[in-house]
């Protein structure tokens, strides 16, 4: 089956879906997503959105905290544009349904997190993500111009390699026709073309054992693009979120808010004493890759398997009014947190490189987009700070849209390009092929590539991987494509990156932290050539 639209859009978090409804006016839209629609980071979201609001805050002091979170790594005139879009940006969520907590006096109700020197996260409750998704999708359900194809995979781009032609990392002007996407219920994979695609999967969590990001987090964009030759950026610099409830076997991990930290919840071990005073005056409010690494350290000081987040001294009433998701979803698991305190432990959150995209979310591959998680704008550095993601995703959908809308009318579909071919394939005999690979590149991840790194560690990880990446290659030039092998195959991508990046730095930086070489460098920019 073929099909031919303006815009392809693949994933339906905040960037897809903004993205979506900026350009439906302008030409046919899809957008294709593997799970149901609001299956999502963007669903799960909880603490906010970062905007400078109200004085004394300032745009000046949301961009200095941003520099100083990315630890010498952030591209400053991305940090300039994205912080001084917001207010614009905010106000279109909000214009599209979005509802965001108000005081008694009707001014925004503005949370803290960690590496904010003001109040300036806009959210709803403890659950803005879910708020800006349904907001999102009931505007997206209402235009025409716009189809969702829900439990749709996509499985490549299509460039001119599919056309039999060589195409390398050194090849000028990849270009990008569209994609190979697989029906999750019947297996057929069709053909989409497209004027422009917008890759906006989201992150790579899956790649780590114990992670907060949902099922769909395989870092499909970032590895669907490396493998059609495009640029990829800073992956080595993988977030790891301090407090994650201490839950065995609960998948994905269940998130606690750093806005509860931030309004006032204290890290505390075991035995109930304070620590993080003795690795940065803003104590438990400080940056994710200092307060992860103290957590991290303090657990194997300890040999304890997490630490407590303390916050008893809130009171019921207001935890129960601020944060009801977490309230609830402790006490679900006989944890009152207004009497006891919350095993949290760190794991992996938010992939802070990706696929780069210049200043319109364009990628190095013509008539490719990249925006969201996916993307690697310059924005995070070395580090994002808490909550500037959603911004990151609202600004440059809406910036690639307007380069999107320009671009298409000097663009044609390419007809030349030939459907999928399956020849030779046969079903994998068994599952089991893919499911254990799957779970050893996730441990091989987190003994090996996580807070803290080592050459050793490093080497080692790349050694192992490298046995699976075989067995894998030859499975998938057997087998008829499933969702999961596509999913293994990406996973193994993107563990192959982030370790070789890991390898290629030569330093420690933001969350980045290699024992072998524990101060920063002059080494800014590591791209996979
Ligand atoms: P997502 O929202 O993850 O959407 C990705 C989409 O791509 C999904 O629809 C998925 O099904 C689809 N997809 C993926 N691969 C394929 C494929 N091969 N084919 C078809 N479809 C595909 N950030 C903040 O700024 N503030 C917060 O408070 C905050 N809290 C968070 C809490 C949690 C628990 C988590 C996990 C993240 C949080 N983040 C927060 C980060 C933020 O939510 C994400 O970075 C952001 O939502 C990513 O949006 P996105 O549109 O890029 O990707
Ligand atoms: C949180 O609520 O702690 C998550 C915020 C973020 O990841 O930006």
């Amino acid at each position: 089956m073929r099909k031919e639209v303006d815009f392809l859009i693949i994933g339906s978090g905040i960037a897809g879906l903004s993205f979506a409804l900026k350009v439906a006016p302008y030409g046919k839209v899809c957008i294709v997503t593997k799970a149901g629609p609001e299956e999502s980071s963007t669903n799960l979201a909880q603490g906010g959105i970062a905007s400078a609001i109200y004085d004394p805050d300032s745009y000046e002091k949301h961009i200095q905290d941003t520099l100083n979170c990315g630890d010498g790594l952030c591209d400053e005139k991305t940090v300039r544009l994205v912080v001084s879009e917001s207010h614009q940006r905010i106000k279109e969520l909000i214009s599209w349904g979005t509802e965001f907590d108000k005081t008694d006096k009707g001014l925004f109700d503005l949370a803290r997190e960690g590496g904010h020197s003001e109040y300036r996260v806009l959210h709803h409750k403890d659950k803005t993500g879910a708020e800006i998704e349904r907001a999102l999708l009931a505007q997206v359900r209402k235009e025409k111009n716009i189809e969702i194809l829900e439990y749709n995979f996509a499985i490549e781009i299509i460039t001119q390699h599919h056309l039999g032609i060589d195409v390398r990392r050194t090849t000028p002007d990849i270009e990008c026709y569209g994609a190979y996407v697989m029906d999750m219920k019947t297996g057929m994979i069709k053909t989409i073309l497209s004027k422009v695609t917008l890759m906006a999967t989201g992150g790579t969590g899956r790649v780590y054992s114990t992670t907060t990001n949902p099922n769909i987090a395989t870092g499909d964009g970032i590895a669907m693009v490396y493998r059609a030759k495009g640029k990829i950026e800073n992956v080595e610099f993988v977030q790891f979120h301090p407090t994650s409830l201490y839950n065995l076997h609960e998948k994905p991990s269940f998130l606690i808010s750093e806005a509860v930290r931030g309004h006032g919840g204290i890290l505390k071990t075991i035995d109930g004493k304070e620590f993080m005073q003795k690795y940065d005056p803003r104590k438990s409010l400080a940056p994710r890759d200092i307060t992860a690494r103290a957590i991290d350290k303090e657990m194997k000081i300890s040999g304890d398997d997490y630490v407590y987040l303390d916050c008893r001294h809130i009171g019921k009433d207001e935890l129960m009014d601020k944060f009801p998701t977490i309230y609830n979803k402790c006490l679900s698991i006989g944890i009152d947190i207004s009497k006891e305190m919350i095993p949290v432990v760190p794991c992996a959150h938010y992939m802070c490189g990706g696929i780069k995209a210049d200043e319109y979310a364009r990628s190095t591959i013509k008539h490719l987009y990249a925006v969201g998680e996916c993307a690697c704008t310059g924005l995070h550095g070395a580090n994002r700070l808490a909550s500037n993601s959603l911004l990151e995703a609202v600004v440059f959908s809406h910036r690639a849209s307007i380069d999107a809308i320009e671009a298409i009318q000097n663009i044609n579909f390419c007809h030349e390009v030939p459907d999928w071919n399956d020849e030779g394939t046969s079903s994998p005999e068994e599952m089991v092929l893919i499911t254990q690979s799957m779970k050893e590149v996730e441990s091989i991840m987190s003994v090996y590539v996580g807070i803290v790194r080592s050459n050793l560690r490093l080497k080692r990880a790349l050694d192992r991987l490298e046995i699976i990446y075989r067995e894998t290659e030859d499975l998938f030039i057997r087998s008829t494509l499933s969702p999961q092998l596509c999913e293994l195959r990406n996973v193994i991508n993107v563990a192959y990156l982030i370790i070789k990046m890991a390898i290629d730095r030569k330093e420690s930086r933001g969350l980045h932290y290699n024992i072998d070489f524990p101060s920063k460098s002059d080494n800014l920019i590591n791209t996979i050539k």
